[in-house]
């Protein structure tokens, strides 16, 4: 039996996994399993662009939010999400990576081509 050395980290959609030691901050299990998340702040909890879901409800698998992770997404945090460049992995724990804006909008305009949808291609 392989003994496990850190915690599993499942990026989602994709399912792209790596084994992180505990405390790695997600943004550099991230970076470490080849997810792209883009940031504009360094990681200071300036920008909100590292944004992920947590499948667990209760989050369990991170550290639990800071103050300046509670102070930056308030409500969000009831619904899962943490900030990458702050939350800490503490167990095995699965995350979504959400759908870049700009790709999203170019997808969905893609998709109204495709379908001759006039009215939502502009
Ligand atoms: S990297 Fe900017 S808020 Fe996390």
């Amino acid at each position: 039996m392989k003994r496990q050395k850190g915690w599993v980290v499942t990026f989602r959609p994709d399912g792209r996994t790596i084994e992180v030691m505990h405390g790695t901050p997600l943004l550099e299990a991230a970076r470490k399993a080849g997810v792209a998340l883009t940031t504009r702040c360094g990681g200071k909890a300036g920008c909100l662009m590292c944004k992920v879901k947590v499948e667990d409800q209760f989050a369990a698998g991170l550290q639990p939010p800071g103050d300046t992770e509670r102070h930056k997404l308030g409500s969000l945090l009831d619904e899962g999400v943490r900030l990458a460049c702050q939350a800490a992995v503490w167990s095995n724990v699965t995350v979504h990576i959400p759908e870049d804006p700009l790709k999203a909008a170019v997808r969905r305009r893609l998709e109204a081509a495709r379908r001759g949808d006039e009215d939502e291609l502009w």
